[in-house]
């Protein structure tokens, strides 16, 4: 099955319309995520007295980017929360913008991909929430959004990544009440968490949202985060501005998705993937371990439209390492003021770039040097997740080099961001393009119980698959309707 499977499980749909009842819970439409505006009056009124990270079911509503940056009593604004990166910090003259992951609940946009996957089983009754666990696996943050949405739906959540990743994680897992399974390794050890995964399908209790996999996470993104970014390039353009690229570093790919949309809405936007210069899969078919945290690899996921992917870039993980420690230093933070003259909020806002937000950063200067893009050309990315996640990271950092100074900050500054040029990277051919997507065939025929049909599929028939999949969000948004209908929720609020 490529697109997403909207079979009707009739009792265990009325076991989860019945907890959704007793438990209060309204579920948001993606329509309502692109439009929070349009979110029932009653909801937004007492979201007013609800924190950003609370259990609390009303947050489902807060799944989209654009919250009021606000820890606590947001409501919604007209544009997605954005930062614009100036010149003097990037070295390039292309106007860089970045949508921010910080104000979703979970403090992570992951949490989006996981209601992808979760809400299409949950109101058709494919996943019980009275019998069953919903499983996610995954290198962090998608298992954190999981166990999230899972603890607001009133179902046990049970998070599978590797044991190397930040302490902040799983101190955070353990309190929302997940259950945790640590598997060996750290980010690319993707295979290591398919095997569990595969050990818990045979259980009946258990329910499997694999990311790599579930067309709901590229439904969420090309129809939320697609149309998000868009609305920021809507809202910054110039007379004159051309959106020129997008560019995404990818863990599940799901957010390459986004560049699926924008390149509908503006065809000449050059899309980009990026990826751990130590790990780079897609460039050169290789392997290895590597530091920028949430984008796992060693395989290429099957819910990346390799065919639409014009451009691969890769990061190398030092330099995402080095400007962490700049951007969240207090001598760093002295050289972003005094050396280059940036204002307060926004040195405050480079906080709001994790790890993989730097790497996607890193990914646009790199482009805007390949195209030579000029002051007229907008680039875009995301950032998943802050530095609010990194601290343990960065106290590391510090250990490991000991104290930073100006010095160190100027000398990162020019050598990791500044000297960035256009190598470990390539535009995609046609060819470049099948060999990357063929390499699916190891990971999801050979191991994981794809067919070569539906691997043909995903290259072959757009229309049945990636165009099919992103039209399904009008038929899902029909089916969370009817579902809240017979829960009367709404009426009890
Ligand atoms: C911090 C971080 N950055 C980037 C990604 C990659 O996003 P995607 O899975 O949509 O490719 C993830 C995924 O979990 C992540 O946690």
């Amino acid at each position: 099955m490529i697109t997403i499977d909207f079979t009707v499980h009739k009792e265990a749909r009325e076991h989860n319309i019945r907890k959704a009842r007793e438990n209060r819970i309204l579920i948001p439409t993606i329509s309502e995520m692109q439009h929070p505006e349009t979110a029932p009056e009653k909801v937004r009124e007492s979201l007013k007295n609800v924190g950003l990270w609370d259990v609390n079911p009303l947050n489902l509503f807060r799944i989209t980017w654009k919250n009021e940056p606000k820890e606590s009593g947001g409501q919604f604004r007209e544009v997605p929360n954005y930062i614009e990166f100036p010149s003097a910090l990037t070295g390039v003259p292309c106007r860089i913008v970045a949508m921010v992951g910080k104000w979703f609940p979970t403090g992570c946009h992951k949490v989006g991909a996981s209601f992808g996957c979760l809400a299409p089983a949950l109101v058709t009754g494919q996943f019980d929430v009275d019998s069953q666990k919903a499983v996610w696996p995954s290198t962090g943050n998608y298992c954190r959004g999981g166990a999230f949405n899972s603890a607001l739906l009133g179902a046990q959540g049970v998070a599978i990544l590797p044991a190397e990743m930040s302490r902040e994680r799983f101190d955070w897992l353990g309190e929302i009440g997940a259950e945790v399974i640590a598997t060996p390794g750290c980010e690319s050890n993707v295979k290591e968490i398919f095997d569990k995964t595969n050990e818990l399908k045979a259980d009946p209790n258990c329910m499997i949202f694999n990311q790599f996999e579930q067309m709901g996470n590229v439904l969420w993104h090309y129809n939320v985060s697609g149309n998000a970014l868009a609305d920021v390039f809507e809202a910054v353009k110039r007379p004159g501005d051309r959106f020129a690229g997008a560019c995404f570093t990818s863990g599940s790919a799901g957010t390459m998705s986004t560049g699926d949309r924008l390149k509908e809405l503006y065809p000449k936007l050059k899309l980009a993937v990026g990826e751990a210069l130590q790990c780079p899969t897609i460039l050169n078919n290789g392997f290895g371990g590597h530091r920028i945290e949430g984008i796992g690899d060693k395989h290429i996921p099957w819910i990346h439209n390799v065919k639409n992917t014009d451009m691969v870039i890769d990061v190398d993980d030092e330099d995402s390492q080095r400007l962490l420690r700049l951007f969240n230093t207090e001598e760093g933070q002295k050289y972003l003021k005094e050396g280059l003259g940036l204002q307060d909020e926004e040195i405050l806002q480079m906080t709001y770039l994790g790890i993989s937000g730097i790497a996607n950063l890193i990914c646009c200067i790199k482009m805007a040097r390949y195209y030579e893009l000029t002051e007229n050309d907008v680039v875009a990315t995301v950032l998943t997740d802050s530095a609010v996640m990194y601290r343990s990271r960065i106290e590391e950092l510090n250990e490991e080099y000991g104290a930073y100074s100006q010095k160190d900050a100027e000398i990162d500054h020019c050598l990791h961001m500044l000297a960035l040029k256009t190598d470990n990277m390539q535009e995609l051919s046609y060819l470049d393009r099948k060999r990357i997507h063929n390499l699916k065939y190891y990971t999801w025929v050979e191991q994981q119980g794809k067919t070569m049909e539906e691997l043909n599929a995903l290259w072959y028939d757009q229309k049945g698959t990636w165009d099919a999949v992103h039209q399904q969000a009008k038929e899902l948004d029909d089916m969370i309707r009817a579902f809240n209908e017979e829960s009367g929720v709404l009426k009890m609020l």
